[in-house]
């Protein structure tokens, strides 16, 4: 009898252990979250101005060091006051990797319509501190063999994470890898001295850039690249991992899978188009009625306006800045990566296909 006991008391014992080492796990957990969630200081230790809209800034923290981060993920900007009290935020790829980095580095394209882009554009200069969460984010490179082929597509300003994962991928002497790059113009070819460069030393690396508008200075190929072109770097067992626009992976990610790649091997990452939103559409919502046009998207607009907006991942993931569509119609694109119910939509990344008003 009292050695049943004595198992029932240890069993219990047990119990509670096990019980307080998951609770404090968790706890750890919380904090740590809170600890990265929480804004730091940097201080921005250089600014380069690449040409009138795209420039980059090292950063490194006050009274700190960079912590290691992994190839892709990006660095989340506090920015100007919006009306409502908080913070416009914009989370930015880091453009360079560095298994013990010295500084961050973000590059950046001036929007047209861009709060935190404009501002960080006008305002920001070296010796200036800025807030920023630590890195973070899911767009890494897939856990693969070193030796599998990877297939990296970047449409202008969209090579930051990508060129990132490059420096990764040569730290372990991967390969395959291939870049295809393409952009408006010559400017947007942002890094392009350096990949022609990398493609001459590094043996395992190929090099495609393309031009899809008219520039006197580019004698290079012009147009778009097609997944004819992206398989031509497939043995059948390459990643493709996108950084561009909802057309261009829309396009190029469903001519690979007719072309039999499977989505397991599909990744990508959305971005902004320059452009910002087409189309002479307006959103209302109570009193207020907005022409969309220009803006980085419908988020965006409603920021401005101080339309009270919740958001997190600003990519379609979080289903944080969810709202319902009381008329018109929005389409999503291939970054609507939560579930939604009939009627939601997400303004982070919808796109209006008419007037919308959005519901109380
Ligand atoms: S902010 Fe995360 S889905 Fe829109």
């Amino acid at each position: 009898m009292l050695s049943l006991l004595l198992a029932l008391c240890g069993l219990a014992l047990l119990a509670i252990l096990f019980w307080l080492t998951d609770a404090g796990r968790r706890a750890l957990r919380r904090r740590w979250d809170a600890w990265r969630q929480r804004p730091h200081l940097f201080r921005v230790t250089r600014r380069i101005d690449h040409d009138e809209t795209h420039f980059s800034l090292h950063l490194t923290p006050v009274g700190g060091k960079c912590r290691p981060f992994i190839a892709g993920q990006y660095l989340t900007v506090l920015g100007p006051l919006l009306p409502a009290g908080n913070h416009a935020e914009r989370r930015y790829s880091l453009d360079r990797w560095d298994a013990s980095p010295g500084e961050y580095g973000l590059t950046i394209k001036k929007e047209p319509m861009g709060r935190v882009s404009g501002w960080l554009h006008e305002t920001i200069r070296e010796g200036d501190e800025l807030q920023c969460r630590l890195p973070e984010g899911d767009f890494v490179l897939p856990e693969i063999g070193d030796n599998a082929p990877i297939v990296l597509i970047a449409a202008g300003v969209g090579i930051t994470p990508l060129r990132s994962m490059i420096h990764a991928l040569r730290a372990r002497a991967s390969g395959p890898v291939t870049l295809f790059f393409t952009a408006r113009s010559l400017p947007g070819l942002i890094f392009h001295e350096e990949f022609e460069t990398l493609a001459r030393e590094w043996t395992s690396f190929r090099y495609h850039a393309r031009l899809t508008g008219q520039d006197d200075m580019w004698e290079g190929n012009t147009g778009r690249f097609s997944a004819a072109d992206l398989v031509t770097a497939d043995n059948g067992r390459a990643h493709y991992l996108f950084c561009a626009s909802h057309a261009m992976i829309e396009d190029l990610s469903q001519g690979l899978r007719d072309k039999g790649v499977p989505r397991s091997r599909i990744h990508y990452e959305l971005f902004a188009t320059s452009a910002g939103l087409c189309g002479n559409f307006t959103m209302t919502v109570g009193e207020a009625e907005i022409p969309v046009e220009g803006y980085p998207s419908l988020l965006a607009a409603m920021e401005t306006h101080a339309i009270p907006a919740v958001s997190d991942c600003r990519a379609g993931h979080c289903g944080l800045c969810r709202r319902h569509l009381a008329s018109g119609s929005v389409e999503h694109g291939p970054g609507l990566a939560c579930s939604l119910r009939p009627g939601e939509f997400l303004p982070c990344i919808a796109v209006p296909t008419s007037d919308i008003r959005i519901a109380a």
